[in-house]
């Protein structure tokens, strides 16, 4: 898969993209992601890339011939085009699922009060990862660069982590435990030790639906 990002800074990525399994799959050659700073197709003498807005207002606008132009250079036939934006349909697994199968994903990431409505023209997708406002795009294209590769195949060592993932079942995931048995006065659940791998099995979908009730009942009306 390669993954494109669209944005004024690109500096904001290295750190995520550069550790960790987003790293191990570049390195493993499933991925490759790549930078576009549109600032490079302004035509600006000063490189900007905002203007104000038409009938006033405040805030700046993000000027349609940076993206257009970036996206043109492009080259690409088969995409999905997301643009970042509070107003988008909200972030979930099952979008995570059907864009881990796709060739090329470009993102655009915008900073500035709006973008100019004709860059709608170019996008498949408008997606936001909450209800809250970011000054930018960028963090949120992180956090669905996440959701997405760690789905393709072969980037998890263990295939199964995913299936069971929260929301991946539709619930919530079950409680998890390790050693020590006891700390602190807190016990490991008895049947977590038994061994009997059907009452291990009926535990925890037990715990995770009272934990779906409990903390996400939303999830069990759909
Ligand atoms: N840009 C600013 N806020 C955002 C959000 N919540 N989701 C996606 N992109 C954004």
């Amino acid at each position: 898969m390669d993954i494109y990002y669209l944005t004024l800074f690109p500096e904001m990525y290295k750190g995520v993209l550069g550790s960790s399994i987003l790293k191990r799959a570049e390195d493993k050659g499933i991925v490759n992601y790549h930078m576009i700073n549109f600032r490079d197709f302004s035509h600006n003498k000063h490189n900007k890339v905002d203007d104000y807005p038409y009938g006033g207002g405040a805030g700046m606008v993000l000027k349609p011939e940076p993206v257009f132009e970036a996206m043109d250079s492009l080259k690409l036939d088969n995409k999905r085009v997301i643009l970042m934006c509070p107003q988008g349909q909200p972030f979930n697994q099952k979008l995570a699922e059907e864009l881990a199968e796709e060739e090329n994903i470009v993102f655009i990431n915008g900073h500035y009060e709006g973008y100019d409505e004709r860059i709608r023209s170019l996008v498949t997708d408008e997606v936001s990862i909450g209800d809250y406002v970011l000054t930018g795009g960028e963090l949120a294209s992180m956090a669905m660069t996440d959701a997405i590769v760690r789905l393709i195949p072969d980037v998890l060592s263990n295939e199964k982590s995913h299936q069971e993932d929260s929301f991946s079942t539709g619930l919530l995931e079950h409680p998890h435990y390790t050693r020590p048995r006891e700390y602190r006065g807190m016990k490991v659940p008895d049947v977590l030790l038994s061994g009997n791998h059907k009452l291990i099995e009926e535990w925890r979908y037990e715990q995770s639906l009272k934990r779906t009730r409990e903390r996400r009942p939303d999830l069990l009306e759909d």
